[in-house]
């Protein structure tokens, strides 16, 4: 039984769901990463200043002048007509056809995550997670009691064969497999894409076996090529929840995403939404309609393609240049991130304050693991993000990453490696080491 503390006399009130939610050590690190002089290339977030903010602030002006009394009062559950017809414009390069009716808007994707888990994941319930995973999916998983299990990817993201024996193993072990969580284009964190054979196959894999696949695809317009990876969702439409987002296409600050889902599951996601939240805020859900409206939207992403292009070069050369023989990274083809493994006997989650110390962060790849055995394999991975400082910076914290490793292999090379299982994970073993939002 657990008793309450000096520091916390709630401690014995608890859910039991809000035992296994609790910060890490490393997000005090991360506060110190947000000083200026350290180079961050943890943070996933958007490089929202290329935005034309005159623009957005005329478009607030004119909405709040127009239809402000709308904008300001309680809205539908299911979100703005008007918006959800818009979606469907968003979604037709992902090749997405739906009807406004299937579509629920929502406070970001994180919301639409947190609805859809809520609507099928009793505790135990086993999801089906890429290896490595989105951090704030795995809270949200967490959150619910569900068991997560991670499924090897490979250099063209999630495999089929390995789904399949998943789903297999967690059947003869008496599990129930609920959903199969993944994100096929420009993952995060992983920086891998799925070509169309591969959606393919994934899709065969979860009908053969009768399980619902939750599709995460906020970068999918993000591509560096100019391709747009085709949805999942656009080739089966019952067997797929989709998710969308402006975060990365308009505004994260706005938390504005959306759910497609068949008929039935929408029903019960909005229910599920109108007892989190009543409706998703009308003021967002209308700025982003009115965006969508009178700017050209598309010109807007173009211009964070090759935003995100430019930075992603960038990161790529200096690896190229800094990092150690043994070192192996993802080269995206769009989003946010590269997914880099040191060489062997290095400890990315023990190395991050030296990093720290050193003025560069970046997120060690325990961090999108559940789970000791999974954190364990995985303490020479790391992820790095390239959205937000701009190329200089990022070259020069790459050059500082570098050196921190450098001095690293020299430790090791002088006294040995550290014995595996000392140290970190002792006092946080159940607990997702998750930095703040503004990282996941
Ligand atoms: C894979 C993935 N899913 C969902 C989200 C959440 O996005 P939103 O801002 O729409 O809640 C993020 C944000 O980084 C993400 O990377």
């Amino acid at each position: 039984m657990t008793t309450g503390t000096r520091l916390d006399p709630w401690f014995t009130s608890y859910a039991q769901r809000a035992h296994g939610l609790a910060a890490s050590e490393i997000r005090a690190l991360f506060a110190v990463a947000s000083r200026p002089e350290v180079v961050s290339l943890a943070g996933g977030m958007p490089y929202v200043t290329a935005l034309d903010l005159d623009a957005v602030a005329d478009t607030v002006a004119q909405l709040l002048r127009e239809r402000g009394a709308t904008a300001l009062q309680y809205g539908s559950g299911q979100g703005d007509e008007r918006l959800r017809e818009q979606i469907l414009e968003v979604m037709a390069p992902v090749g997405i056809t739906a009807h406004p009716d299937d579509i629920v808007v929502t406070t970001g994707s994180q919301m639409a995550l947190d609805l859809v888990v809520r609507t099928f994941c009793d505790p135990g319930d086993v999801v089906l997670v890429e290896s490595p995973s989105y951090v704030g999916a795995l809270g949200v998983f967490r959150s619910y009691e569900a068991r997560v299990v991670h499924v090897d990817m490979d250099e063209h993201g999630l495999s089929p064969v390995a789904l399949s024996q998943a789903i297999d193993q967690v059947r003869a072990d008496g599990g129930q497999v609920k959903l199969i969580y993944t994100i096929p284009s420009f993952h995060n964190p992983a920086g891998l894409t799925q070509g169309q054979q591969r959606r393919h196959d994934i899709l065969e894999v979860a009908r053969r076996a009768g399980v619902l696949i939750l599709e995460d695809d906020p970068y999918g317009l993000l591509g560096f090529d100019g391709e747009v990876p085709r949805a999942m969702r656009a080739d089966e439409e019952t067997g797929v929840i989709y998710l969308g987002s402006f975060s990365k296409t308009i505004a994260s600050g706005l938390r504005v995403g959306w759910a497609v889902a068949p008929h039935g599951v929408r029903e019960k996601l909005v229910l599920a939404a109108e007892a989190a939240v009543l409706c998703p805020s009308n003021y967002a859900q209308l700025t982003v309609s009115e965006y969508l409206a009178t700017n050209d939207w598309m010109a807007q992403i173009d211009t964070f393609r090759k935003l995100y292009r430019e930075r992603r070069d960038a990161l790529l050369a200096a690896l190229a240049d800094h990092m150690p023989a043994g070192t192996t990274w993802t080269e995206p083809a769009g989003g946010f991130y590269s997914w880099v493994t040191l060489p062997e006997g290095l400890d990315a989650r023990a190395m991050l304050p030296r990093a720290v110390a050193g003025l560069v962060a970046y997120v060690p790849g325990t961090g999108f693991y559940l789970g000791e055995a999974e954190q364990d394999a995985n303490r020479r991975s790391l992820r790095l993000s390239y959205c937000y400082p701009p190329p200089e910076r990022i070259v020069e914290g790459v050059r500082r990453l570098g050196n921190v490793i450098d001095d690293e292999l020299g430790l090791i090379a002088t006294f040995g490696q550290a014995a595996p299982g000392t140290g970190w994970h002792q006092h946080d073993e159940a607990v997702l080491s998750t930095p703040a939002p503004d990282l996941a």
